[in-house]
Parts: structure tokens; sequence; C-alpha cells
């Protein structure tokens, strides 16, 4: 196995991601935790330095311990992890000032040869890397070889190759550093990993250490319904059976069938103790002539937990709740604090909410990307179709449902999006659509249908490609389908007589529309 030793990058976990593509297992420990026990009684086959924020020129700055060095298995240093690499063994770094700190895209020149870690790399000459240093190696370490340059790095690859040292100062994690993979793929095929490692493996260790962090407590796990709560719930009902609660919210703000779907897979399906709380009265009671965004969200929010916690109250005895968190969202709330990104999640990652309760956390999935999570449901036997789901808001159709919120544009939004829906997956889209829904209008238009008039809500298509939900291109549907869809609706669905497609981007648009 191989380990990477964080000395506090943003992008550390990325790493982590690269390899589990190429099938190796590794784990990440900060580096406070890497001693010379820790080392023997790890045995890596391989060693990775991350980046990290601080100054190796600061005394008392980040390092490993020296023995490391003396494990003989090849060792690779990224940015921070390059400059320690230097300082440890015998080179010299320069403290950044504005003249030599490099932020952003650069191109690196082969400079020197070493076949085997650049073996596939320089295709063209030179390779686009992203750099973020603010110091600069000033000196090699003795037995290094410079293998490329960049403007501001004169230093960019370098390597030892005889003793399988290599240090680079740019992050060949990111997806900014278009072939970085292969530098990894390189590296570990260096250090002579199988690349047989699986999801199925994670799925153990996963097992593994929830019951080791559990033990006989009791679990309790808000469900959504959402890909990322259900592999959580199924992933911890795997390892500790019965001691996993799981709790439904039903605000009645799901969408058609959603709330039985939802109880008949967890409860029926994989016999987890499932309460469903149908709680539809109290939200739609307090949304009652709310027509204010940020009102709903913040009036579903604080409704949510309180819901939350009175039903969890119920379990008696637990000491934990899971999450489906996931490393976006880890990523979001350390570096975007206060960015749009807070806002999107206030509602499901029930901030305070374990504090409040005396809960410890369970997150499962912490380590992994939306993808990976899809892979591991699939793992664990969730269905294509529900792994395959659209991401669906915390405050659910109330923002799908501009204005005032009643049970009669909820039942017309509801059958509406049920018709889009089923129009998409029957041309065989659904896939290439990052997410789609209706929002219905409040306005009401005139038609006219058969020989009488119509006075009926308008409603807006809404369909995105998106890789993260950050940035979004709406789809581009033929005109053939726009117009099946539309007849469809408006025979099908009471109350719309009229249907307009949505052909905003994110930004300036965003994804849903409240
Ligand atoms: P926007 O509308 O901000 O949405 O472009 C970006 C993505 O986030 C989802 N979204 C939410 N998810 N709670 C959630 O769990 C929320 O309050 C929330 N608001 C928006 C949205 O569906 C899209 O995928």
């Amino acid at each position: 196995r191989l380990l990477i030793v964080d000395f506090g990058s943003q992008v550390t976990q990325l790493i982590a991601r690269r390899l589990r593509e190429l099938n190796v297992y590794c784990e990440i420990h900060p580096y406070q935790n890497v001693t010379d026990a820790f080392l023997a009684a790890f045995a890596p086959r391989a060693v990775i330095f991350s980046g990290g924020p601080d100054s190796v020129t600061r005394a008392g700055s980040p390092r490993p311990p020296q023995s490391v060095y003396a494990l003989g298995v090849p060792i690779l240093g990224i940015c921070y992890g390059q400059q320690v690499m230097m300082q440890d063994l015998g080179g010299r770094v320069e403290a950044g000032e504005h003249a030599t700190a490099e932020f952003g895209r650069a191109y690196v020149e082969q400079t020197g040869k070493d076949d085997d870690f650049l073996f596939g790399w320089f295709l063209e000459g030179r390779e686009q890397v992203w750099m973020s240093h603010g110091d600069h190696v000033a000196e090699i370490a003795p037995g290094f070889q410079v293998l490329g340059t960049s403007p501001g790095a004169p230093f960019a690859i370098t390597a030892d190759p005889a003793r399988r040292f290599y240090a680079v100062q740019f992050h060949p994690e990111v997806h900014h550093t278009p072939n970085g993979r292969t530098l990894y793929e390189n590296f570990i095929r260096l250090a002579g990993f199988r690349g047989d490692w699986t999801m199925g493996a994670y799925r153990e260790e996963a097992i593994a250490k929830i019951r080791t962090q559990v033990g006989d407590g009791k679990v309790i796990c808000g469900l959504s319904g959402g890909v990322d709560s259900s592999v959580a719930a199924v992933l911890i009902h795997e390892a500790i059976g019965d001691q996993l609660t799981c709790v439904f919210v039903d605000h009645g703000l799901l969408r058609q069938n959603e709330a039985a779907e939802v109880v008949a897979m967890f409860r029926d399906h994989y016999n987890i103790p499932l309460i469903h709380a149908d709680e539809s009265d109290l939200f739609l009671g307090a949304l009652d002539g709310v027509s204010d965004p940020e009102v709903k969200r913040k009036t579903i929010g604080k409704l949510f937990i309180d819901v939350f916690q009175k039903h969890a109250a119920e379990v008696g005895g637990a000491e934990f709740l899971a999450q489906g968190t996931l490393y976006p969202d880890v990523i979001e709330s350390v570096s975007f604090s206060g960015g749009p990104s807070v806002t999107i999640k206030s509602h499901h990652n029930v901030g305070g909410l374990p504090e409040k309760m005396g809960l410890k956390l369970v997150e499962p999935l912490r380590e992994l990307f939306k993808d990976e999570v899809r892979a591991l449901g699939h793992e664990l036997g969730l269905p294509a179709s529900f792994i395959g789901r659209h991401p669906f808001p915390g405050p659910g159709l109330a923002i799908r449902c501009p204005g005032e919120i009643t049970r009669e544009k909820l039942e017309i939004l509801r059958k509406a999006d049920a018709v889009y829906i089923d129009q998409i997956r029957r041309h065989g889209l659904y896939d290439e659509i990052w997410q789609a829904f209706v929002a219905l209008l409040p306005v009401r238009t005139v038609g006219v249908m058969g020989d009488g008039r119509t006075y009926d809500y308008a409603c807006a298509l809404r369909a995105v490609t998106s890789v993260d939900g950050m940035t979004a291109d709406y789809y581009p549907f033929s005109h053939d389908f726009l117009s099946e869809t539309a007849t469809r609706i408006i025979n099908e669905v009471k109350g719309i007589n009229r249907v307009t497609y949505d052909i905003t981007s994110k930004p300036p648009g965003t994804i849903e529309w409240e």
C-alpha cells in the first residue's frame, strides 16, 4: 500500500483519487501522525508527500521523519513536498517573493531523461501543468537531476532515479495538469504496484472502519432518498446491522411516488429499520403564504432540524449520527466559506445538529467523490436506476414552485415533472443530463383547447449538463423532443396550458429557479 503524507494541501484528496482510479490502495495521514514507529508499522511500498501551505524555510515547519528516506521505497514529492525533499536531502529552498511565486497554468519543457518516470510524457515537447507555489527550490539536492523546467520553476521536475526519489513543483493531481495521471501511473509502476485494488476492497475497509468507530453503539442516519445518504445507509447497515436506524423526513415536497419508493427500498428490500416521518402538514402549514425564496429555504431548514431531532429521539440511546458527506462538501466548506456553496448546503449538512444532540459523526463517504460513491453504490447492489438519479435539492419542490406554494400547485408540478422525466428516459437522454425538472410558474395564461378557452398555469422545463453543479449549460433538446413533450404535458396534466423551455446557463442563472 501507498502512504500519502499530508502537509495540508487543499488537493491532497485528489492525489488519493488519482491512485484509486489506477486501482492502487493508499491512505492519507497527516504529517504529525507519521512517526518513525508509524512508518515501520505501515511499511509503505511507496510514499507521496503532498503540497501544503507552510514554508520549509520557517523553523518548525512540517517535516516527515528522516527515516522515510531510508525505507528504500520510491518517494514522490509534490510542491511543498518537493521543497521538503530538497531541504531534507541537502538542497536549498528560498522563501517566495512576488517575482518567483507562480500560480496557475504553466508549461514544462523536458530538459533531462528518465524514461521510467517521464514515460508517456512530453508527447508534444511540452506539457501543461498547474503551479501554485510561493517558495521555490534554489538548489537541488545531491544525486538529483533536472528533468523538466518551466519559466517560473527551473526545477519543475527533478529525479534521483538511483534512489527512486522524484519531486515536482506543480500539481499533477489536478484537472489543469491534463496528463498528470501519466506521472502517477509511472510512479506506481516504478513502485511495483499491480493495480488490482477495487471498490470491493474499499467497501470491506470502510465496513471495518465503521465497526471500529461505532462498536456496539447506536447510529441514526438521516435518509433523504438521494444517492449519498442512501449509499451511506446501506454501507453502515452492512457494517452494523440493526444498530442503525434511518430517519426519513417527508416534508411533502418530494416528487411523484418518491416517499413510497424510498420506504419500499430501505424498509422492505434492505430491511433497514426506518422511521418514515410524514410531516407534510407541518411543513406545508409553515410555508403557507410564504413566497420569498430565502424565507422558504430557511423555514424548511429550521423545521427539518426540529423534526429530525424529534424523531431521532425515538430511537433512544443513539450515540452517532451518520451523514453522506462527500469530499467536495468537505473542501467547499473549508475553502469557500461565505461563498454560494454554503447556502447550497444549508439544508443538508444539518450544521450544528450533532453538537446540539450530543452525537458523534459517522461519515463513511468523506473521502469519496460523487462518481466513486456511485461506484460504491453499484458495488453494494443498489439498482442502477437509483444510483444514476439526478440530484434533488433538500428544499425539494418548494424551490421549483416560485411564489406561494399550495397543495394544488404541488400536485400539478409533480404530474408535469413525471411526464417530462418519462419523456427524457424514453428518448434515452437521462444519463446525458445532469439534472432535469419542471418549474411551475406563478402565472396563468390564456389558451384554447378544443373549442374552449383555458386559463391555466405556465411551466418551464429545465435541463442542464454540468460536471459538478457549479457551472451548467442548458441541454440542446431537438425541436421534435420539445414539441412532443409540450404536447404530452398539456394533454396529460390538468392545470397547465403553456410550456416553455429555459435556455439560461449557469452563470448567470442558477440551476434551480429559487
Ligand atoms: P443552483 O440552483 O444553486 O444549484 O445552481 C446547484 C445544485 O445544487 C442543488 N441545490 C441544493 N441541494 N440543498 C441541496 O441539497 C439545497 O438547498 C439546494 N439548492 C440547490 C441543485 O439542485 C443543483 O444540483
